[in-house]
């Protein structure tokens, strides 16, 4: 043949490639409100940059007259580009093609670029938009998820993954997105679920819609699945663009700098107002972040979620950095199981990346009640505590007001490596709020009094003076400063600056044994 021909093959065979499903399926799946595998991509992706790989990959199933079903590509679009000039490497279920379904051959496509990114340590993406295992390939399609689950663990901690759900996500399909380190979910588009509703009407009886089951509100407030959600594709696929910016390619790397000319000496005197006098009046602790990030600006994660505690990324002098923070506008900033869960999750997050944390504390304790002992607080409470015990990334902690109890110790205190700990003078560093600690240690004393309320508040007045505030902590060398609230930012950007070259290792291991 003449290579005219040939190119003309390649050609037609390319176009047929690009049509996924065909453009009736491609009508459907936009009037469904969704855009198609390869427009995603194109939109995740700088202009220009993508490049295809595995193209022609086709199934090789021949079961229930499915050799007469290929389609190019076979229902999943995979290959590599840039995101903000770096490299990533991406994977699309195509959903015009056999609803996206995973047979063997499209989990070899998946695979593979999953380790070619581990080879050159670079970002994975997957946008999920598949009717789960491809239902004539039977077992294939199973041994393919498990193909994939497997690259996912050896991926995790080494390169970030990141997961879209941009329709739906069904039985074990739900598996390998749980497995990367961030979720995004299309609100009213994608749905989550093991089993979906039909399957629970049969066997509890239960019934349900798939939005309440698992849309993406269920999965960003209820269960704590997903971490983002998005009004639609388009925004789902510039928010992913943001989170890139905060991370790093791999575990050995740091993220990119991004310029910045905030001044990192600025001093906020708002601050000396922003934490009430009053222990008990709330304040929302997103105020105290943002004044001391560059550009007062914070990526908030999982932000529908154990909204008790604050989590997300920010920037100081530019570099990357992970804050965590307890809310004291919500359940009082106290630590339940999923303020726990979330905040050690995103905290192993940030030290398997190199990300140094900021961690703002304002917390009374752990929440009581038969609920969280039964649920398992003590266990999820050990994640948080193990998170940071094992962290070796730079740490600075400031505590604003309370600090009591266990939650004192959990929340990187001195004792767990925290590396610069300081306190605002309105800091309460003690076992318990005075009014408890009193009830308990001077029963006695208030019972016997002569005027047990005039008694009672001598001994809290007392008890206050004592210990709730930052100077015994501070005597014992258990909190490095006390500074004036106005100076936060460039106190953090001066530990930063020292702890820049912080090494510290934990002991050889081949893995520890988190509580899960
Ligand atoms: C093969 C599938 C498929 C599947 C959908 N299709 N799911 N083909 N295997 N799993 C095909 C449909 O036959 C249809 O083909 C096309 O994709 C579009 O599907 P529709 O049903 O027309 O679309 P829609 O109405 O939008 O419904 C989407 C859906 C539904 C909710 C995903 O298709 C569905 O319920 N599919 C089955 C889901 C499921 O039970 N999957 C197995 C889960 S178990 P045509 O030719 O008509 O266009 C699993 C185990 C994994 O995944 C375990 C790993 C450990």
């Amino acid at each position: 043949m003449e290579i005219k021909e040939l190119l003309d093959r390649l050609e037609q065979k390319n176009r047929d490639a690009t049509e996924g499903g065909g453009a009736d399926k491609i009508i459907k799946q936009h009037e469904a409100g969704k855009l198609t595998a390869r427009e995603r991509i194109y939109m995740l992706l700088d202009k220009g940059s993508f490049v295809e790989i595995d193209r022609f990959k086709a199934h090789r199933c021949t079961d229930f007259g499915m050799e007469e079903q290929k389609y190019p590509g076979d229902g999943v679009v995979t290959g590599y580009g840039l995101i903000h000039g770096k490299q990533t490497f991406v994977f699309a279920q195509d959903f015009t093609v056999l609803g996206g379904s995973l047979s063997l051959a499209h989990s070899e496509k998946i695979c593979k670029v999953m380790k070619m990114a581990m080879k050159v340590g670079a970002p994975v993406i997957g946008m999920s938009d598949s009717g789960g295992a491809r239902i004539q390939e039977g077992v294939n399609s199973l041994a393919g998820y498990a193909d994939i689950f497997l690259q996912n663990v050896m991926a995790s901690g080494v390169v970030p993954q990141i997961t879209a759900i941009m329709g739906p996500s069904a039985g074990g399909a739900v598996y390998s997105p749980a497995l990367t380190d961030w979720i995004f979910m299309v609100e009213k588009t994608s749905h989550m679920f093991i089993t979906g509703p039909e399957v629970i009407k049969s066997v509890t009886g239960e019934v349900v819609g798939k939005e309440e089951l698992g849309g993406a509100m269920a999965h960003n407030s209820v269960s704590g699945v997903a971490h983002f959600a998005a009004p639609d594709d388009k925004t789902c696929l510039e928010k992913i663009r943001e989170l890139m910016t905060f991370l790093p390619q791999n575990n050995m790397e740091e993220a990119s700098i991004m310029a910045t000319d905030d001044d990192p000496m600025r001093i906020d005197e708002n601050l000396r107002n922003i934490v009430p006098a009053d222990p008990n009046q709330p304040y929302d602790i997103r105020d105290v972040i943002c004044s001391s990030m560059d550009n007062n600006y914070f990526f908030e994660v999982q932000e529908h979620y154990g909204k008790n505690i604050v989590v997300g990324f920010a920037r100081v002098e530019g570099k990357s950095v992970g804050i965590i923070a307890n809310q004291p506008a919500v359940m009082a900033g106290c630590l339940d199981i999923n303020a726990s869960i979330k905040g050690a999750r995103f905290v192993r997050f940030c030290d398997a990346f190199n990300i140094p944390l900021i961690i703002y504390e304002d917390v009374p304790g752990f929440l009581p009640g038969t609920n969280q002992e039964h649920g398992g607080i003590i266990k999820h409470g050990a994640k948080l505590i193990y998170a940071f015990c094992e962290a070796t990334v730079p740490r600075i902690t400031i505590i604003t007001r309370k600090a009591y109890g266990g939650a004192y110790c959990v929340m990187s205190s001195k004792h767990i490596r925290g590396d610069i700990n300081l306190a605002y003078p309105t800091a309460e560093i003690a076992v318990m709020g005075a009014a408890g600690a009193v009830n308990i240690i001077f029963r006695n004393e208030i019972k016997n009094a002569e005027d047990p309320a005039a008694e009672r508040k001598n001994l809290i007045d007392d008890y206050r003076e004592k210990f709730a505030n930052p100077y015994k902590a501070a005597e014992l060398g258990y909190i490095d400063a006390v500074i004036d609230p106005a100076e936060t930012r460039p106190k953090i950007v001066e530990a930063l600056r020292m702890l820049k070259n912080k090494r510290d290792t934990n002991p050889p291991k081949k893995h520890g044994n988190i509580p899960l």
